[in-house]
């Protein structure tokens, strides 16, 4: 790009003698040259511009008139720089392929969201299909969610709502004729944080050295999960409760004894077996006597002690009554009611046993099985203590990656920041966390969040601005971030999708 100067030369014209024409010229040869007949005037009411406007408009009121025009800066750079200066320019767009979810009003052409299939796609700089969406309350979070996994159905995924804490997905469910898993206080449903999964089928046919690859991915999941579970008690969770803990789920499962079958364990068993040890147990521990086991053990006791009773009680401390019907378009496991006793400790410690279970039942899964596992609010989880970021990390990392698209949604990033003190071991962890996802979309925002948006996800002022002004007008507005490209997306919904989203019926019950 670049500015062009013209100089008026009408200063010289008045003094040079009149210019000879062609006519005159050929006419001294005694020639003329033949003449294009002009075309015949159109009636003035068939032209499609009837008046032609001049750059400085129309001389009226009100018709945005300008007696001069205002000077223009020109520039002259790379095409390669000019994203610099114009950051919301995107490219090519995106490939029309997965799900239709709206326009990228740059462009003014379809938005189209494949994770998975922009993984596979060299030229889209994407090399995981997790996606992590943040927004103010009420932006469209949900609903994005919602349309994504509908659209994607014809493209054989289906959802596991890991933990659904309003209920939102239930209307879905129904809609798509499944009957959604309620756990809660008093409710029937029971989910097993410490099922072996499908990695513990088949057990006995499976040579040894694949049980000892299965035996470990299990025993590393439990394990990552006591560990949450008792830290977000308070307790610290040392090398010494580590190897207890390993001890006794090996002992429990009769691994440790070379059993041909690993037998199921739960979180009272657990608890069992620390409050009466075998001796086997304490001289594994190398502990002297039971008594100086009882002593080392008694925070690891009662942390565990606590999630066998009172508001978590009969939800996740039997077998599960929960058998997944992984043929159907969605499963989803609602949590309303415990979300309603405002105990927001054990609404944490539930997601987080869910989102065990739920990586759990995702260890195996069958060629071309894909799904979409969604966290909702995964703050909820998150904010306990350093331990639940870690599980929540160790979920989405070790979650099988082939087929499985992961969506967490927060409402801002320094949500998962929120557990710890900031720039402590937590809050890496958590920046870490996001480094998971090369996929983000960030929905409407405050301004107070969008300098740390800005930080933490490199985002110019500008896009800053996007989501502050922009996408605060519309619900269902993003930046959307694919990889290191921006598109500014409005999600659009059907009318059914409209009422299959409806979130809104607490503050608006006129309709
Ligand atoms: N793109 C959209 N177009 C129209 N309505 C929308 C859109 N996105 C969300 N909504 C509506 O806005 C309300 C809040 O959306 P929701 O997804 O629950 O927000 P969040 O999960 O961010 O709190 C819902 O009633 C939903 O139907
Ligand atoms: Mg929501």
């Amino acid at each position: 790009m670049a500015a062009t100067k013209t100089r008026s030369r009408g200063g010289a014209k008045n003094a040079r003698p009149a210019s000879r024409t062609i006519d005159d010229l050929l006419a001294d040869f005694g020639t003329t040259m033949p003449r294009k007949e002009a075309p015949a005037p159109t009636p003035p009411a068939e032209k499609l511009f009837p008046h032609t406007v001049k750059s400085s408009g129309v001389r009226r009121m009100g018709h945005g008139w300008s007696p001069t025009m205002p000077p223009l800066a020109g520039y002259q750079m790379t095409s390669e720089e000019t994203p610099v200066l114009w950051p919301l320019i995107s490219g090519d767009g995106l490939p029309p392929w997965g799900a239709e979810m709206g326009y990228d009003v740059l462009s003014g052409g379809k938005f189209y969201c494949d994770p998975m299939g922009w993984v596979l796609d060299d030229s889209i700089p994407v090399t995981n299909p997790n996606i992590f969406i943040f927004g103010k309350p009420g932006r469209g979070k949900s609903a994005t969610v919602k349309a994504f996994m509908i659209r994607m159905i014809k493209f054989g995924y289906r959802s596991l709502v890991l933990g659904d804490v309003k209920d939102e997905y239930e209307d879905l469910a129904n809609f798509l004729g499944v009957t959604p898993f309620r756990i809660g206080p008093g409710l029937p449903g029971r989910i097993n944080p410490l099922d072996l999964g499908p990695l513990g089928a088949d057990w006995e046919k499976q040579t040894a050295e694949e049980q000892e690859k299965r035996a470990t991915v299990i025993f590393n999941r439990w394990l990552m999960l006591i560990r949450g579970l008792v830290a977000s008690q308070g307790v610290v969770f040392s090398p010494t409760e580590e190897r207890v803990i390993n001890k006794v789920l090996r002992h429990l499962t009769g691994w440790s004894a070379g059993a041909s079958r690993l037998k199921p364990v739960t979180i009272p068993l657990v608890w069992a077996a620390l409050d009466s040890p075998t001796k086997d147990l304490v001289t594994d521990c190398r502990y002297e006597s039971e008594q100086a086991f009882f002593n080392g053990t008694r925070p690891l006791r009662d942390a565990l002690g606590a999630l066998c009773e009172g508001s978590l009680q009969g939800m996740f401390d039997t077998e599960s009554t929960f058998e997944p019907d992984w043929r159907k378009p969605i499963q989803t496991l609602s949590l309303r009611s415990l979300h309603e006793t405002g105990n927001k400790v054990a609404v944490g410690i539930a997601l987080m046993c869910l989102n065990s279970w739920g990586q759990g039942m995702r260890e195996a899964a069958s060629a071309g099985d894909r799904r979409i596992v969604l966290r909702d609010e995964a703050w909820l989880q998150t904010r306990l203590s350093l331990e639940a970021v870690e599980a929540l990390d160790a979920n989405l990392r070790l979650s099988r990656t082939e087929g499985d698209i992961q969506l967490v949604t927060y409402h801002k990033p320094s949500d998962p920041l929120s557990a710890g003190d900031q720039g402590s071991q937590a809050a890496q962890i958590a920046k870490d966390l996001l480094n998971l996802s090369d996929v983000r979309i960030l929905m409407g925002q405050d301004e107070s969040v969008a300098d740390e948006l800005g930080r933490l996800m490199g985002l110019s002022e500008m896009q800053q601005g996007v989501i502050t002004n922009w996408a605060m007008q519309e619900k269902g507005r993003a930046l959307w971030m694919v990889g290191d490209q921006r598109y500014k997306v409005q999600t659009l919904l059907t009318p059914l999708e409209k009422r299959l989203t409806y979130t809104n019926e607490a503050i608006d019950p006129g309709v």
